[in-house]
């Protein structure tokens, strides 16, 4: 049996592929995205020549102790390709992302860069999005109203199910990079996500979500028989 973490690693060394020297790149979070700065890092000390906006204090972290030229976004300006991980991805290449709370620098960074490839084992394509529950980033001011809302949002959508504040290990309020709150939100299934996207993102207090719509262009997949390129 292949090991999922040999699977993350696989898609992040194709996704390497894709970068070629003095590219400026977004470099995303969780552990799929960390494969992908642990073998960036080879190349640099190879000589590969990269720029790189990280998507989370964890990732900066990383890069920084790995040796991985870093730069603010507003430094490094308009990326050249953004290489992140994903909860879930479905039809169309739209995602859930935000498992790891970094959905706001995330989506900041990916809409900054020319292209978004999502990397991830087999197992994170669905034929619809809404099994892994749907982080929301929130401000901390009058949650529960805005969790009110969120709900209201949530079924003039069509969608349905609780919403929970995230919490952290030791059961605080899990506090994201930018000091905002997290709501995760047990649908289920979500049919439109669009609709979806564009309803929870009007309620006051919502600061964003973890739908990316129209924001990947290739997603690459490693599975046991080998990588799989989707697009749009
Ligand atoms: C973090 C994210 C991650 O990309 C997502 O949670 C996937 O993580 P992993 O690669 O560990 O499965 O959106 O906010």
């Amino acid at each position: 049996m292949v090991h999922a973490e040999d699977l993350k690693r696989r898609a992040a060394a194709h996704a390497l592929t894709y970068v070629t020297d003095g590219m400026r790149l977004g470099l995303g979070t969780g552990s799929t995205a960390r494969h992908f700065v642990e073998l960036l890092a080879e190349k640099v000390h190879g000589g590969l020549t990269v720029l790189c906006v990280p998507t989370s204090e964890q990732t900066l972290a990383q890069a920084v102790s790995l040796g991985v030229p870093i730069a603010t976004l507003d430094e490094a300006g308009p990326l050249d390709l953004c290489i992140d991980g994903a909860d879930e991805i479905g039809p169309g290449l739209a995602l859930i992302k935000g498992g790891g709370g970094a959905l706001l620098r995330e989506k900041i960074v990916a809409s900054a860069a020319r292209e978004m490839i999502v990397i991830a084992d087999a197992s994170k394509k669905v034929e619809m999005l809404g099994r892994f529950p749907l982080p929301i980033e929130v401000v901390d001011f009058g949650v529960n109203a805005i969790t009110r809302q969120v709900a209201e949002a949530i079924r003039s959508a069509g969608c349905a199910g609780d919403i929970t504040v995230r919490r952290d290990g030791d059961g605080h309020p899990f506090v994201t990079d930018q000091g905002h709150l997290i709501l995760d939100a047990h649908l289920g299934r979500i049919p439109d996500p669009a609709a979806l996207a564009a309803a929870v993102a009007q309620v006051a207090g919502v600061v964003e979500h973890g739908l990316f719509i129209g924001l990947a262009r290739r997603a690459v997949l490693a599975g046991k028989d080998g990588i799989t390129e989707l697009e749009p």
